[in-house]
């Protein structure tokens, strides 16, 4: 059976998406490129803001000629949404074969081959987190097991992702997380370490490791949160050429972890340390637990182990009761700390979120007003920083042929930028290497940049290909 996956929202989701895609295929079946060359999709979903369930249901109906046509195509929706709303989506839709919740997820194959073979009917596999007698939500339930490290795609990508913590019991007012994934567990050292072995042995050479709050996790259920234990453990790893991890709350965010930058050879200068809100007042009816004074002291202190530390976010505009003045705390906020970079959301109420309830909505036109001051500010702070790499020679750790220019290479720089450039032969300078005469992925290049902005870095890589490409190898 071939089998086709669409991953919408998180780098969780991604994980879960080649997790499931190891899974599938340790049952003998093929992952290919498009729906088309399939005999099934999975559309593995995401429900952590508005209009999800909307686009999942109008994703999923554009299989119903697909299907017409081949009535054996299996269709059907993992992850979050399906753990909301599959059961609904499910009723709703005579294209959808199945609804599996992140919990799950180990089923997804058991299920498709059922279907194929018409041994089962529509499947919908959210039971686990309800209480069978009055039907709620679980959430203590939620413990689904990790799936084993020798769960891999038979090729890794030159960037890998390793779920390290699963779940978040931070409650965040507005967040619908807790709810879909549960508690937070953190995974065995050893799995976390075998699995990341295992992506070096299949050509990795960065790993990033994933969590709603990795900074949250712990070595076992009665030791306090270590993660810098953990990392010091990963950045050991032979082979690892760059590490990261991404996300972390500033609770969890103290003098280890940033230390830990100055100490790790292969821990990249970038951290994403979501802040939401520059008020302490919105903070607090978010259920932060700092303050934005607490959130710069901790930059300061990454900053002193760290100087080139880009910096990364996430804000929210519009929970309701937020002020004019809470609104300009944040553009404060967003000034003073220097955010290379930053994602920006219009507060959407989650059924079932605390803040949902709360009668001081912020009405549609003001979060939309908020929302274009705070990217404009955004953007012209990317702009001043980004203007820096022009010139500058940086070293980039390359991922593959760029996707639309057949002669030039994709990769990433420490701090996470986007670079495209044209290769150079590994016998000289300028002998103007292709993706088809030189295979770059998965080595170090220094690139010198031609032009900068925030979406992109061109330019070309540095004269003198040899020693470089050896320093790679
Ligand atoms: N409304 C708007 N943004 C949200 N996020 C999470 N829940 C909501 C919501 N209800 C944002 C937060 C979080 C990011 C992953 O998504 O900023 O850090
Ligand atoms: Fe949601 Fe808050 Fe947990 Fe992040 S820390 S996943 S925003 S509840």
């Amino acid at each position: 059976m071939r089998f086709y996956i669409h991953t919408m929202g998180c780098q969780m989701n991604e994980y879960d998406s080649v997790k499931m895609a190891g899974l599938l295929e340790q049952a003998g079946h093929e992952q290919v490129a498009t729906p088309e060359d399939a005999d099934a999709t999975i559309i593995n979903t995401c429900h952590i803001r508005e209009k999800s369930e909307h686009k999942v249901a109008s994703l999923v109906g554009t299989f119903a000629e697909l299907k017409r046509r081949r009535p054996d195509y299996v269709v059907g929706i993992t992850g979050c949404v399906a753990q909301g709303v599959g059961k609904e989506l499910l009723a709703k839709s005579p294209v959808l074969d199945f609804a599996i919740g992140s919990t799950e997820l180990a089923k997804v194959p058991a299920v498709v081959e059922g279907l194929r073979a018409h041994t089962l009917a529509k499947v919908l596999a959210d039971d686990v987190d309800r209480d069978p007698q009055t039907g709620k939500r679980n959430r203590e339930a939620l413990h689904y097991p990790f799936i084993a490290p020798d769960i891999l795609p038979q090729r890794s990508t030159v960037s890998a992702f390793i779920t390290v913590i699963k779940g978040c019991d931070k409650m965040c007012t507005f967040c619908v997380v807790p709810y879909t994934r549960g508690m937070e567990v953190s995974r065995a050292t050893d799995e976390i370490l075998a699995e990341g072995r295992a992506h070096i042995a299949h050509g990795a050479r960065e790993l990033v490791l994933l969590g709603q709050n990795v900074n949250g996790f712990r070595a076992s259920k009665t030791e306090k949160p270590d993660f810098a234990g953990l990392l010091y453990k990963v950045g050991a790893l032979e082979g690892l050429k760059r590490l990261r991890y991404t996300t972390s709350h500033p609770r969890h965010f103290d003098e280890p972890l940033a230390r830990a930058f100055a100490e790790i050879p292969a821990l990249c200068p970038y951290l994403h340390l979501p802040v939401q809100s520059g008020s302490d007042a919105v903070l607090d009816a978010m259920n932060r637990s700092y303050t934005a004074g607490d959130y710069k002291t901790k930059i300061d202190l990454a900053r002193r182990f760290a100087p080139n530390l880009a910096v990364s976010t996430d804000l929210i505009v519009g929970f309701p009761g937020e002020t004019d003045a809470d609104f300009a705390a944040t553009m404060r906020l967003v000034e003073e700390v220097g955010f290379e970079s930053a994602f920006v959301f219009k507060y959407s109420p989650r059924p079932g979120t605390p803040a949902a309830l709360l009668e001081s909505q912020v009405p549609e036109g003001v979060k939309a007003e908020r929302m274009t001051a705070l990217l404009k500010l955004c953007d012209d702070l990317q702009w001043t920083t980004v203007r820096r790499y022009e010139g500058q020679s940086v070293e980039v750790l390359v991922e593959g042929p760029a996707r639309d220019h057949a002669s030039r290479w994709f990769g990433r720089t420490p701090d996470n930028r986007p670079v495209i450039f044209e290769g150079a032969a590994n016998g000289g300078a300028g002998t103007g290497a292709t993706p088809d005469t030189v295979d770059l992925t998965g080595m170090l290049v220094d690139v010198t940049i031609v032009k900068a902005t925030p979406h992109a870095l061109t330019g070309a890589v540095v004269a003198g290909g040899a020693p470089v490409l050896a320093r790679a190898a």
